[in-house]
């Protein structure tokens, strides 16, 4: 189909195979662009830079943005919610947002051009992962304010596929509609492709008759035994797909279908450094850090060197002419993921805190129920005089947590006194015993 995007409707975009200087040459150009507007635009930016002692005429080379300084979780909630922006409220056409530890989520923006891109890149993925226009495409991501659907869905639509927008949740109907509309790709987290893949067994139906030819898996982290064991059970090609509401959104970076060896960061419009978690100093491509990505094109929201707590390194270019990322072996904070929610062990203290009734002590247990992640959460009662209230406050903690937080727990209340206290050095919040 001829057209201004007729290289997205079957073919690679030319940057995917340009040389490695062609790609360096453009990143500079769209950094200095976007070092500029910041600085025009945002105050913090402009403050931070001048505390820095750097001004963005001082970028003439790639590695002169090690002298500027980096953004984090913290700068955005200090700025919630729209105070990063570097566009005009008014040309901000979409809103997406995140869980975060204060109660106040992690808000992003997009313009008319910024959400452009986004399903250029989504379709971008969709195509290094195997789809192709005209194939289904069934988006179990879930819709609304997490970037998973709609950037999935918009993506998929770009390419030209047929989308089934069916969100998260009633395994049931997903796979009868896997069965009756035969979808050829199908977009979930990693852990629900699981259940979904339970679902089908019980009811009889065997996963390698479905369809499903390609999964893009993401959103959470995600092993090499896990894509074995979901492609041992199919007949398909499990694609490692990367992303964070802060650079985009699903489709920073994608793995490709004939290599499967990490995702490709899409370099166009994003530059991956790898730090020092503990130093900030930029470390060589192959070794692990932190990851850090400024974003190269984005209007409504740039951000400078922001820093992901991904653990990862940088791999060469392979399929690609652009830089890979190895599997994300962690993160450097605590943040845990529920199945595909963000769950920080301070949002539930909070809500345990703020609980007439209960002691502020607790002990956060992550297993798995089958294959999906079981939350409980052990309080204590306050005293004996609260046990009376026991089940109306385990049911209090319960609702808060899924209302405040977004995620089903089961919580035990225990006697006065019965959790452990650490004595010596950090308390221990957590324990997972989800198999990695
Ligand atoms: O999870 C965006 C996304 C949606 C990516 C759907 C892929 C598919 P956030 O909610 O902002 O955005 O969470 C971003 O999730 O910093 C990682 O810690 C983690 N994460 C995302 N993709 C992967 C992945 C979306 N493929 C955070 N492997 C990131 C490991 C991942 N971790």
């Amino acid at each position: 189909m001829a057209g201004p995007r007729a290289h997205l409707r079957g073919a690679l975009h030319t940057i995917e195979t340009a040389s490695v200087d062609e790609i360096r040459a453009l990143q500079l150009r769209r950094l200095q662009d976007t070092l500029r507007r910041v600085y025009a635009n945002v105050p913090h930016y402009r403050a931070g830079f001048a505390a820095a002692g750097v001004h963005p005429d001082d970028l003439r080379t790639l590695s002169d943005l090690e002298r500027f300084p980096f953004t984090s979780k913290a700068d955005l909630r200090a700025h919630y919610p729209f105070g990063l922006f570097a566009i005009p409220r008014e040309q901000v056409i979409r809103i997406h947002a995140s869980s975060g530890t204060t109660g106040k989520p992690t808000v992003v923006g997009y313009s008319q051009r910024d959400l452009d891109t986004w399903s250029d890149l989504v379709a971008r993925s969709i195509y290094a992962s195997g789809g192709r226009p005209g194939d289904i495409v069934h988006v179990a991501y879930g819709y609304g304010l997490f970037t998973g659907g709609l950037g999935a869905h918009y993506g998929a639509e770009r390419l030209g596929c047929t989308v089934i927008p069916i969100s998260g949740g009633q395994t049931e109907k997903q796979i009868q509609l896997i069965a009756d509309f035969k979808p050829d790709l199908i977009m979930v987290t990693p852990s629900y492709m699981l259940t979904i893949l339970d679902a089908m067994q019980i009811a009889g139906i065997d996963p390698k008759q479905s369809s499903l030819k390609v999964g893009m898996f993401g959103a959470e982290p995600w092993t090499t035994a896990m894509r074995s064991a979901i492609e041992s059970r199919t007949k398909l090609d499990a694609i490692d797909i990367f992303g964070l509401s802060e650079a985009m959104g699903p489709g920073v970076a994608n793995e490709c279908i004939e290599t499967k060896d990490g995702p490709v960061i899409w370099e166009d419009h994003f530059l991956p450094e790898i730090i020092d978690p503990d130093t900030g100093a930029v470390l060589p491509d192959g070794e692990f850090g932190e990851l850090v990505i400024t974003t190269l094109s984005k209007e409504a929201l740039p951000v400078i060197r922001y820093r992901t707590r991904d653990l990862t390194r940088l791999l060469p270019p392979t399929a690609r002419s652009m830089r890979r990322l190895d599997r994300i072996t962690g993160r450097s904070d605590d943040m845990l993921i529920i199945r595909g929610v963000n769950v920080f062990p301070t949002q539930i203290e909070e809500i345990v805190c703020a609980t007439d009734g209960l002691a502020p002590h607790y002990l956060i247990h992550v297993t798995q129920d089958g294959h999906l992640d079981r939350l409980t959460i052990e309080v204590e009662l306050r005293d004996a005089a609260a046990g009376s209230r026991r089940a109306e406050l385990g049911s209090s903690v319960r609702h808060r947590v899924k209302t405040l937080i977004g995620v089903s727990a089961e919580v035990e209340v225990r006697e006065p006194r019965a959790l452990e206290r650490v004595l010596i050095g950090k308390a221990q919040r957590v324990i997972d015993r989800r198999t990695k």
